[in-house]
This record gives C-alpha cells, sequence and structure tokens, in this order.
C-alpha cells in the first residue's frame, strides 16, 4: 500500500541506519569513501559530488513527496535550474518562461542563458492558448511555468499546459517552489520535471538555501543526474540534513501557512487601505477554480495593493513588526517584502517588472491574531 504524505516525508528514504539503528539518517561529513579494491566502490559511493548517503536520503524522499522517479538536491534553486537548461537544452533552442516569476530566474534566461544562445519568449501562464502562440515549432524544448506565480499568484493549468507543451514535443517544468508538494504534485497532472527552491517551504525553516529537480521520467532524471555530477552544483551533507529535518513537518507546517494565509487573505480584502488583494484561495481570483482543482489547499504566500500607491506599499513594509522585512519565504517566521525594489528588482524595465504599489507577505505560523494586529498598524 502507498503511504500517506505526512508518513512519505517522515520515513521515505530515511529508514533507521543499517550499523546502529539510528533513527536519523546520519551526517556523512566525508568528501570520500575507503574502496574494497580498484573500482570496487562500497554500494556504489566513490566521492561524494557523486554521491553521498544523506543528499540520497533527501533525494529518495523528495522523490517520492513529488510521485517522481528521480529526484536531485542542489546547492540552490538556481543551481537546480541551470543545470536543467543545460541537461535539456543545446544552443539554438528556444524556452516559453512565464510572464510573472521569480526575479532570479527570468535572470537567468534573461542575462545568462540567452548569452549561450537560449531564446526565450514570455507569456502568459494562465492563458494556455498564449502558451501555444508563444512556442516556436521545432525549437521549443522547454514550457517552464510557476504556479502559483511570484509574486502575482497567477495560476497555470497544469495538465492543461502539459497537452500543450507535448503537443510540440517539449517537456513542461513546473516550479513547484510556491505550492511545496504537500499542496500540489505536479507530475500526476502531466509535468516532466518539477523544480523548488528547498529554501522554501520544503526546508521551512529559513535556516539551509538548496535546490531541487524532481523527473517524472527515469532516463530524463538519470540524464540530469549526469549532469549533476558532471556540472557539480550539489547540495552538501549537513544542508541535505538541515532540510530533510524540516520535510517531516512540511504537511503540518503547510495546512499553518494555509489557515493563517486565508484568516489574513478575508482581513486585507475590503480593507481601505488595499486596493486589491492577490490570494488563489479568494473566489475572486481569476484562477480560484484551476487551483481549487490541482491544490490541495491555497498555501501561505499573499500579495496585495497598496492603496496610497508605490510609497505606501514601502511604508506598510517598513512599518511592520512581527513580519519581518526580508528577501525569501516559506519559513516558520512571517516576511514582509517590496517585490519591485527587493526580490524582483532584476526584472525592472522587462515584461517581467512588476507593479511598484505591490506587497508581498510570505504568511508564517505565529498566532494569526498578532499578524493581524501587525498588518492593521503597518497599514496606516
Ligand atoms: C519560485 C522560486 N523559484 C526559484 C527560486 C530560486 O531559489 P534559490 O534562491 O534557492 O536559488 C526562488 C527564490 O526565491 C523562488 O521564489
Amino acid at each position: 500500500m502507498r503511504h500517506g504524505f505526512d508518513t512519505l516525508a517522515i520515513h521515505a528514504g530515511q529508514a533507521p541506519e543499517a550499523r546502529t539503528g539510528a533513527v536519523i539518517p546520519p551526517i556523512y561529513q566525508t568528501s570520500t569513501y575507503a574502496q574494497d579494491a580498484v573500482g570496487a566502490p562500497r554500494e556504489g559511493y566513490e566521492y561524494s559530488r557523486s554521491g553521498n548517503p544523506t543528499r540520497d536520503a533527501l533525494q529518495e524522499c523528495l522523490a517520492a513527496l513529488e510521485g517522481g522517479q528521480v529526484a536531485l538536491a542542489f546547492a540552490s534553486g538556481l543551481a537546480a535550474e541551470d543545470t536543467l537548461l543545460r541537461t535539456v537544452c543545446k544552443p539554438g533552442d528556444h524556452v516559453v518562461i512565464p510572464d510573472d516569476a521569480y526575479g532570479g530566474t527570468y535572470r537567468l534566461f534573461a542575462k545568462v542563458a540567452e548569452r549561450w544562445g537560449l531564446a526565450y519568449t514570455p507569456a502568459k501562464v494562465s492563458d494556455p492558448d498564449a502558451v501555444r502562440a508563444a512556442i516556436r515549432p521545432g525549437s521549443t524544448r522547454i514550457v517552464w511555468v510557476e504556479t502559483p506565480t511570484n509574486p502575482l499568484l497567477g495560476i497555470a493549468d497544469i495538465a492543461a499546459l502539459a497537452a500543450v507543451a507535448h503537443d510540440a514535443g517539449a517537456l513542461l517544468v513546473v516550479d513547484n517552489t510556491f505550492a511545496s508538494p504537500y499542496l500540489q504534485q505536479p507530475i500526476a497532472f502531466g509535468a516532466d520535471v518539477v523544480v523548488h527552491s528547498t529554501t522554501k517551504y520544503v526546508g521551512g525553516h529559513s535556516d539551509v538555501v538548496g535546490g531541487a529537480l524532481v523527473a517524472a521520467d527515469r532516463a530524463l532524471g538519470e540524464e540530469l543526474r549526469y549532469h549533476q555530477n558532471a556540472m557539480g552544483a550539489i547540495n552538501g551533507p549537513f544542508d541535505a540534513w538541515l532540510t530533510l529535518r524540516g520535510i517531516k513537518t512540511l504537511g503540518v507546517r503547510m495546512d499553518r501557512h494555509c489557515d493563517n494565509a486565508e484568516r489574513i487573505a478575508a482581513y486585507l480584502d475590503g480593507h481601505a487601505k488595499v486596493a486589491q488583494v492577490i490570494y488563489p484561495g479568494l473566489p475572486s481570483h481569476p484562477g480560484h477554480e484551476v487551483a481549487a482543482k490541482q491544490m490541495r489547499r491555497f498555501g501561505g504566500m499573499i500579495s496585495f495593493r497598496a492603496a496610497g500607491g508605490e510609497e505606501h506599499a514601502v511604508d506598510i513594509c517598513n512599518r511592520a513588526r512581527l513580519f519581518v522585512l526580508a528577501e525569501s519565504l516559506g519559513g516558520v517566521e512571517s516576511l514582509i517584502e517590496h517585490p519591485g525594489r527587493m526580490t524582483h528588482a532584476s526584472a525592472a524595465g522587462s515584461p517581467l517588472e512588476v507593479p511598484g504599489d505591490l506587497v508581498r507577505l510570505s504568511v508564517g505560523i505565529e498566532t494569526v491574531d498578532d499578524l493581524l494586529a501587525d498588518l492593521e498598524q503597518a497599514l496606516g
């Protein structure tokens, strides 16, 4: 019988260690392994860039949680993305990218990959026809989406886009960072590769940077594994261990993130100092129905537009106390930021530029009344 999500989060890849029975996978803080004879590494372990048991435990767990064949853990989300691009694409190829995305992901396409000959076209991920129109037959290798997107929380219909991508012979890549595998499993809807910044909800405690790729197909997963070793952007053993510790509570954390975010979205909706609340859980969100179809709940991220414009948005961020003014998201503590001047500054002047009056909240798992009181004073 296949176990439930929380059982997998606690046990997949994490059987008690064979020698001592240690219940928690040890941190194999080693670069290399003694070999019994030339060409006979024990259990295949020869060098920690190629393989490490702590990283393997994390990878096995991530594959189980996303329902994929192979998972690979990287030094950061961007390292995972770079390895994926350089495994699947070559100069002259083309990718369709989201018209709203993490600024660093956009920068990777626009400032790094394009210089190496990889063309890209932004398309609105909530509109499958727009994505289809952006495809260049014969050269598009990847349709890349985030859902929900960062920071405008757009929703992509994963099943519809999988059909669009596959019709064109392209892969559908879904950055599942905002949802986490607890809320959404893109492979079940036809995605070929799932990307994570495990820095966020997966790790969950703002204490470690990491990334992951999960492949639906074993052959593609093995190609990615080959490139991970050949390119070297691996997750270290201690970082893998911290991430795995965070994963054990992913389900309970996400439920509290969602509880708190639902309360806060309802409070902000209709508030005189707020022009618009963007949260996929609100029926007014244009992607609400698609989100309800493919997500268990609607997540802990909320964006809103300040009624008083850009300066008001900046003042709200500066006045918040319990909501810490910081980049990143997905930790147990609540964070607030101004995407236009912080996480998405690298998209200024591009088709992915974000509105200046936008504030992004990563709603943590604190007592919700305290969070509401902080927002009330911060809104001014
Ligand atoms: C949706 C999304 N994808 C990818 C990344 C990049 O991950 P990392 O910062 O771990 O490189 C981020 C980081 O904020 C993100 O928000």
